[in-house]
C-alpha cells in the first residue's frame, strides 16, 4: 500500500499516478520515498516494459515540492533534500533503462516541471502549464531544473524562465521542444499509451541502448560516440538482433524477447 501514489498496469506499461490532488500533487517526503521505491521496482520487474508518470485530477501534474515542508530547513537540510531527491528519484528516472514518459495533465511547476523533465520525453494536455517559480520563494530549483531545462529548451529561454519564475502554456512548451505533443486532456492517457505501446514492441535491449547513448550527450564523463559504437556492436550478440534481421528477411513482424 502506498499513501501518495497509485499504480495501474496497461499491458506492459506501468502508470504511476501521484495522488495528492487536494495539494495539487505536491512532492512531499512521502511522495519522494514512494517514487524511489517504485522506480526500483521498475528496474527489477521484468513484466514492466515502460512507465508513464502522471498526476491525479484535472488540474495539476505536480505543483512543485511541498512548500509546507520548507519551514525550518537550513542550508544543510536544504542541500540534503535536493541531493536525496536527485539521487533517489530524478537521476534514477533519467537513467532508467526502460522508457519513462511524463503525461503532463496540468500544472508542472518547480519539482513538477523537474519531474517531467527527468522523464525521457513528455506529452502534455492542452491545459498544462510549466514553470520554475522557485525565485518567488527566494530559491532556485533543486531537483535538476537548472540543468535539464537548459538542456531541453536552450540557455536563453531557460534563463528567462528561471529568473522570472513565469509559467508557459502547453503550446509554448511544444514550440520550445519541452513536450512532444499537446492533446485534449481526455486524450492524454490514450495518446501517451499509444507511444509506449509502440515502444513496447521493440527490442528492450535496443531501447535501453537508445536511452543510455542519448543520455551520454549530457554527461561530460562519457564519450557518446564511443558508447554508441560499443552498444551497437554488443547488440549484434543478442538473440533479438538476430530475430530482427530474420523477421525482416522473412517479411514478418519480429517477436523480441529481451535477450
Ligand atoms: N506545496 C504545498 N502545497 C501546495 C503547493 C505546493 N507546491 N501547490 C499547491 N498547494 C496546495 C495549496 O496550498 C492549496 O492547499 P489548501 O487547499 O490546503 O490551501 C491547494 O494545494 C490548492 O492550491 P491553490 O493555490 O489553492 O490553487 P490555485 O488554483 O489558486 O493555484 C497554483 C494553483 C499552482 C498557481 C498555486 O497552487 C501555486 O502557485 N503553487 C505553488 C507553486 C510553486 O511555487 N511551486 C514550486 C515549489 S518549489
Amino acid at each position: 500500500f502506498m499513501e501518495s501514489l497509485s499504480l495501474s498496469f496497461h499491458n506492459h506499461t506501468l502508470i504511476i499516478t501521484i495522488n495528492r490532488p487536494d495539494k495539487l500533487n505536491a512532492l512531499n517526503k512521502t511522495v519522494i520515498k514512494e517514487l524511489s521505491g517504485v522506480i526500483d521496482d521498475v528496474y527489477n520487474n521484468v513484466e514492466i516494459k515502460s512507465v508513464i508518470i502522471t498526476g491525479s485530477g484535472a488540474k495539476a501534474f505536480v505543483a512543485g515540492a511541498d512548500i509546507s515542508e520548507f519551514a525550518g530547513l537550513d542550508a544543510k537540510a536544504g542541500k540534503a533534500m535536493a541531493e536525496n531527491g536527485q539521487m533517489q528519484v530524478f537521476n534514477k528516472i533519467e537513467h532508467c533503462f526502460k522508457p519513462v514518459i511524463a503525461a503532463v495533465n496540468g500544472f508542472a511547476l518547480g519539482g513538477g516541471c523537474e519531474l517531467a523533465m527527468a522523464c525521457h520525453f513528455r506529452v502534455a494536455s492542452s491545459n498544462a502549464k510549466f514553470g520554475q517559480p522557485e525565485v518567488n520563494l527566494g530559491l532556485i530549483p533543486g531537483y535538476g531544473g537548472t540543468q535539464r531545462l537548459t538542456q531541453l529548451i536552450g540557455k536563453g529561454r531557460a534563463m528567462e524562465l528561471l529568473m522570472t519564475g513565469s509559467m508557459i502554456d502547453a503550446n509554448t512548451a511544444l514550440q520550445y521542444g519541452l513536450v512532444n505533443y499537446v492533446v485534449p486532456q481526455e486524450e492524454l492517457m490514450s495518446k501517451t499509451l499509444s507511444v509506449t505501446e509502440l515502444i513496447n514492441t521493440k527490442a528492450p535491449l535496443a531501447i535501453a541502448g537508445c536511452i543510455k547513448a542519448a543520455n551520454a550527450v549530457f554527461d561530460e564523463n562519457e564519450n557518446g560516440y564511443e558508447m554508441e559504437i560499443n552498444i551497437f556492436g554488443e547488440l549484434f550478440d543478442t538473440a533479438d538482433a538476430k530475430e530482427g534481421a530474420t523477421a525482416f528477411l522473412e517479411k514478418r513482424q519480429p517477436l523480441f524477447k529481451g535477450c
